[in-house]
Formats: C-alpha cells, structure tokens, sequence
C-alpha cells in the first residue's frame, strides 16, 4: 500500500517524503476549485495523507464525480462533494484547513495579473464564506495573481470581523520547489536534499530565490546565477507556452500545494519546527504583504522568520520587487473595499 512509501529513518523534512507521520488527531480539509486542473490532483495527494480524516470538495462543476472517485481510495479521510455555491458555506463548515486553487489559469501571452479580474471575485465570495463558516481555518490560497488575492481575502476577512493576520497564506511553494530542482539539476544533487529558500510574491520579479542561502552550500558564476534565478522567476510561464494554450502548472503545483497543506496539518498536530515560506501579512519590508519562511504551530504563523541576510545581488531583486509588490496590493485592497 501507499504506506510502504515511508522509511523511518528520513529526517522530518517538508517535502511528500515526510507524508506518513504517526497520526495523532483528525482534520478537516477543504478544498474550492477540486474539479480543476490543480484541485483533482490536489484532492488526490490530499486524500492519501492519514491527517486528512474529512476531505471536502468545493467547486461550481464536476464534484460529484471527483468526489466518487476519490472516495474509492484505500484511506481514511472520507470525501465529500459539494457542487454550486448554495453548499458552499456546508463546505467550508469548521474546516480546520482550506486550500483554494479556484480560478482561470493563464494562457501563452497572459501575465498573472490579467487574470485579476476574473479571479478576484471568486476569492472574494470563496473568503466570505470562509469567514461565516470557519474562521479559524488556516487559509491557503493558489489562485492567481496571488500578490493580490491574498489582500483581497485577508480584506474580506476583516470587513467580517474575522481576520487572523496568522491564519491566510499565499501559497508560494512551488517557486521553492522549482528553485530546489534547477538548482539539484545543476549540481547534480537529489532534489530532496536541497532546500533554496524563495522569498517575495509569486509573479516575476517579485520572486526572489536566495540561492545564497541554498542549503547545502552551492556557488555559481555570475551569469548562471542571473540565468537560474530569471528561470525560477519564469517557470510559470515556461510550463505555460509548453502547454499552449491548455492551462498553467497543475501537477507539480498540486504536490506543492499538498506540501504546504502538510505543512500546515503537521503544525495542527502539534510538531514542532515546522517551516515554509509563504506569502502573508507582514512588516519585514515596505510591502504589506510578503513571503519570508514562517515557523508553523497550531494557530498558524507562530513566528515569521525574516528576510536574513542578503548578498548584493539579492538585494537587487529585492529593490526591483517591492515597487510591484506593493502595486499589486493596493489593486487587491482596493478591490475588497469598492
Ligand atoms: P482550472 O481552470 O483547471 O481549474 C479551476 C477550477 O476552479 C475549475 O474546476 C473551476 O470550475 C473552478 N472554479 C471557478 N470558479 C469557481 C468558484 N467561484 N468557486 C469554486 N471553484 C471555482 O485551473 P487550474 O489550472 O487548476 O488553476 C487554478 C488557479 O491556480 C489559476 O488561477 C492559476 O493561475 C493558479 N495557479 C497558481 C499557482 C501558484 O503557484 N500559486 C500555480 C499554478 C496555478
Ligand atoms: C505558476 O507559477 O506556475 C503559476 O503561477 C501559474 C502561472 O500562471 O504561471
């Protein structure tokens, strides 16, 4: 079975490796958007994680099926689908995790942002009932663009009285993840021993891999550095000319987004010294919002960890970041409140 995966003598590590910790206690977990290109396969890695006991599945289409399907899987999280937005609020009811990959993905041509206004009202509605029916979730969303998604949710929190500035996460995981293989690729290591640490937004620029602070220890010429930093920062939309018009990264974001789900599920569970980056409410830099590495507890965000330090050329990328950073929070903010 599934469970043979597992060797006891991995280190605790955040990556799918560390997927069968012993099971102390129950979560919910939903999922808005689990018919999608990203959802389905999401739902899937979700529904073989043994934390996961109720496994919900929100979207407009499809969920009956998805739902079905699912439910056939040797595991323990029992699935249920909920289709249309008069169940939604029965969907996210006492969540204890809600992942949102609900949205349009871009096609070759399209920046994220060109998918603002399509997308920002779904995030909108999807955090409002997450507002009445679970506001102690941790939130996770995916949709893009997540620069401004997130404000956009954490706006709409708040407007309902229910913001916990540690509780929503813009999923930035798969920039770390991208930023782990290219740089396993080109030192030949294995990707599971690699972790670069990738800080800022999630769109361009804004994306800041510190290959500096790379662990273990890697160095390259100044021009392979600006090649392999400008190859995370455009990974997106290299996966996006090759699927030529089909959509956007859907399976490795679904294991990112099944990694950080982990993430925050194994914090739930009460262990410690869990750490992932994402992008959230914050006051390291002068953008409101920002991705650093974020110790993970019960309650969420239980200590956010900083920018460090940056070597010149980082702090570069740094200083080309923050202009649009801040650019596209203010277009999420004020979208919450018109
Ligand atoms: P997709 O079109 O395959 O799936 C989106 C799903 O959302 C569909 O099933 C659709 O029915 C559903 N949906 C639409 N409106 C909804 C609503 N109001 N409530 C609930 N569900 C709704 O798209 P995809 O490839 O899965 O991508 C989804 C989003 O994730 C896109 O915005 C994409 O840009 C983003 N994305 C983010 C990252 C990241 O790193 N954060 C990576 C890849 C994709
Ligand atoms: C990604 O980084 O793959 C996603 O943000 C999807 C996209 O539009 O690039």
């Amino acid at each position: 079975s599934a469970r043979n995966f597992s060797t006891s003598k991995q280190k605790p590590q955040n990556n799918l490796h560390n997927f069968f910790p012993p099971v102390k206690n129950n979560y919910k977990v939903a999922v808005c958007g689990a018919s999608g290109g990203i959802g389905q396969p999401l739902s899937l890695l979700l529904k073989i994680n043994p934390l996961v006991t109720e496994l919900s599945l929100y979207d407009i289409v499809h969920t009956p099926g998805v739902a079905a399907d699912l439910s056939h899987i040797e595991t323990i999280a029992k699935v249920k689908g909920y289709n249309g937005p008069e169940n939604l609020v029965t969907a996210l009811r006492n969540a204890d995790v809600i992942i949102i990959p609900a949205g349009v993905p871009r096609k070759p041509g399209m920046t994220r942002d060109d998918l603002f206004n399509t997308n920002a009202g779904i995030v909108r509605d999807l955090a409002k009932a997450a507002a009445e029916a679970a506001p102690k979730a941790l939130i996770g969303i995916i949709t893009n663009p997540v620069n401004s998604a997130v404000p956009i949710a954490c706006e709409v929190l708040k407007k309902a009285g229910k913001l916990d500035p540690k509780r929503v996460f813009g999923i930035s995981t798969l920039d770390i993840v991208r930023a782990n293989t290219f740089v396993a690729e080109a030192k030949g290591l294995n990707p599971k021993d690699v972790n670069v640490p990738v800080i800022g937004g999630h769109s361009g620029v804004t994306i800041i891999p510190l290959i500096s602070r790379a662990t273990p220890s890697v160095s390259f010429p100044a021009d392979q550095l600006k090649a392999l930093t400008t190859r995370i920062q455009e990974a997106g939309t290299e996966v996006v000319k090759a699927k030529a018009g089909a959509g956007s990264a859907t399976l490795s974001m679904a294991y990112a987004g099944a990694r950080f789900a982990n993430s925050l599920l194994r914090a739930l569970n009460g262990e410690a010294n869990v750490i992932e980056p994402a992008y959230v409410i914050s006051d390291v830099t002068e953008a409101p919002y920002f991705s650093t590495p974020l110790v993970l507890g019960k309650n969420g965000i239980e200590k956010n960890l900083g920018l460090g330090t940056l070597n010149d050329f980082e702090q570069e990328l740094l200083k080309a970041a923050i202009p649009e950073l801040k650019k596209n929070i203010e277009a999420g903010v004020k979208f919450a409140n018109q």
